[in-house]
């Protein structure tokens, strides 16, 4: 697990006496409140969580150690910072539900919900609450979740730190300007997808030359993991670090050629473009997005 601040300044996450709450608990709910609780950054009887399925809030309660409940009404005026991880046609009911249920103006709310934009979420609430908007990505479970995140019009500069300390515990975290989370959404957000479907292809390509499967499967993996910390860690461009590698008349260059006939750029460019317009409808309600002809849209 790696853990890589963007920032250095340390803000706390809740005031004294305040709670953390986390509506819909979830993959991404679950995933968020481990890394809250593991990193220490609140107390296990400061958090609480609230979703709707009884049998989601049980087991949830059990693996978390807290308070999951459908009920959680009572506990959101005690809150000074919400977590919104429901999908997003589901954010006019929960928005709804915390203003009904006497939601503080200065309660920081924190949303993940793919598509909403923080005017969305302001018209919706009605109130001026600061909200941040996040998007994460589902590494964040093993602790390498890469999330962007930027303000709405009465969040802070403190606030914006507040969640980003928040990410930072399940992976990096940067903010960015909201104009760009549809392109965000569709690279890191959608990213771990492309990455699954591009190493089962390799793993597949080992076995046919030769490979046991599972073996094939942690070579590709693992090359993965190694590629990616290079990238990161020395900043040069991947044109450079694979130049380092293309050894004349070798294998390698052998091996490019044939993805470049095959397109790999412009099949990956146009991937991330249409995600990028699927994204640009999330968060439209069921009526908008088959309006676009864009089917079932709920996730990211
Ligand atoms: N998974 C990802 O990779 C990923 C990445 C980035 C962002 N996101 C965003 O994260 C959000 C959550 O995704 P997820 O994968 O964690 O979804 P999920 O596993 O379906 O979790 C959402 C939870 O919220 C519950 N819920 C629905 N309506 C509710 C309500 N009115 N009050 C309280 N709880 C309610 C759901 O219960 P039911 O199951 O009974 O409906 C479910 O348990 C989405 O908005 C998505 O866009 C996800």
């Amino acid at each position: 697990m790696s853990k890589k601040p963007e920032h250095t300044e340390t803000v706390s996450v809740i005031g004294e006496g305040a709670t953390l709450g986390v509506i819909g608990a979830g993959v991404m709910g679950q995933t968020l409140l481990r890394g809250l609780l593991s990193g220490k950054l609140v107390a296990h009887d400061r958090v609480w969580a609230g979703d709707k399925n009884p049998a989601t809030c049980d087991a949830a309660s059990e693996a978390l150690g807290i308070a999951v409940e459908s009920d959680y009404q009572a506990r959101v005026s005690g809150a000074d910072l919400i977590l919104l991880c429901v999908k997003p046609n589901d954010a006019p009911v929960v928005l709804a539900t915390l203003r009904n249920a006497g939601l503080r103006r200065e309660t920081l709310l924190i949303s993940i919900m793919a598509g909403v934009g923080t005017d969305r979420l302001e018209s919706l609430l009605g109130t001026e609450n600061p909200v941040v908007r996040a998007m994460p990505n589902t590494p964040a479970v093993v602790g390498e979740g890469m999330t962007v995140i930027c303000r709405g019009r009465y969040a802070s500069k403190t606030d914006l730190q507040r969640a980003q300390a928040i990410f930072e515990a399940v992976g990096r975290c940067i903010p960015v300007d909201e104009v760009h989370f549809n392109a965000v959404t569709a690279l890191s957000g959608s990213g771990p997808g492309y990455q699954f479907l591009i190493m089962e292809a390799l793993a597949d390509a080992g076995v046919r030359v030769g490979l046991p499967r599972q073996l094939a499967l942690t070579l590709v993996a693992q090359t993965a993991l190694g590629s990616a910390r290079m990238v990161l860690s020395t900043g040069r461009h991947p044109a450079a670090l694979r130049d380092d590698v293309t050894t004349p008349a070798g294998c390698t260059i052998g091996g490019l050629l044939m993805l470049e006939d095959g397109r790999i750029r412009s099949v990956l460019a146009r991937a991330v473009e249409e995600a990028t317009k699927i994204s640009a409808h999330l968060g439209m309600g069921p009526n908008k997005i088959s309006e676009s002809g864009g089917g079932q849209r709920s996730g990211d």
